[in-house]
């Protein structure tokens, strides 16, 4: 039986290090990881997921950033992710159980729109994300354009082009977490 909790509270040692088993420990070099840099994840769109011995299985975290406009307009939006199960753990339902909490959440709530670096083969059946609205959109570093996802919210119009990045309004992180800049194309 999974628990799904918020992740505040965690522990910042224990999220790591369920991330660097999910996606090694290179996973700083990560386009994801440009386009949020400095920005703090939203403690109530995050969540942790719990064995039934207590055991951190899954993580998923979402983060303020932002569609930069070459007018100077800036485009809010809720990137998602990681989204991380412990590889013993994995296709056991942790990762759906995770993102349907976040989904509820945010239906309940209306705010920003979702967007995620992932497979569309995961998050198109189950929650609708596509890469739709996505072709114009540029990233701080290498993305597969068929893994750039949105989810659309009815009545709303997103902007054709724009380069991902984090929110200039936002809160920052007080000391941003040094990230070594090495590139990789995939999400996290
Ligand atoms: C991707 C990930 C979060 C999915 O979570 P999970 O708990 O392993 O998967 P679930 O049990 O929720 O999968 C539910 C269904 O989706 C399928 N599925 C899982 N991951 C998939 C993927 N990447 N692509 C397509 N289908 C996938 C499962 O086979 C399962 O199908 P079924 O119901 O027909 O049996 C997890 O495998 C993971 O942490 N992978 C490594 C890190 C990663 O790549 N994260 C995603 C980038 S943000």
């Amino acid at each position: 039986m999974t628990r799904i909790s918020e992740l505040a509270g965690t522990g910042d040692a224990a999220v790591a290090a369920l991330l660097d088993a999910a996606f090694g420990p290179n996973r700083h070099g990560r386009t994801a990881y440009r386009i949020r840099i400095g920005m703090a994840w939203f403690t109530d769109l995050s969540f942790a997921a719990f064995d039934s011995q207590g055991r951190l299985v899954g993580t998923l975290q979402s983060w303020p950033v932002a569609l930069h406009g070459d007018d100077g307009s800036e485009t809010p939006l809720i990137m998602v992710g990681p989204v991380a199960v412990l590889p013993d753990m994995q296709r056991h339902g942790t990762g759906r159980a995770l993102m349907d909490r976040l989904i509820e959440t945010v239906d309940t709530h209306p705010g920003d729109p979702l967007m995620m670096i992932g497979d569309p083969e995961y998050y198109g059946r189950f929650w609708g994300f596509t890469a739709d609205a996505t072709g114009g959109w540029q990233a701080p570093g290498p993305v597969e354009r068929h893994r750039l996802l949105t989810r659309a919210a009815p009545g709303l119009a997103l902007p054709k082009a724009g380069m991902l990045g984090p929110r200039s309004k936002a809160q920052p992180v007080e000391a941003a977490p040094a990230e070594p800049l090495t590139t990789s194309t995939q999400g996290a």
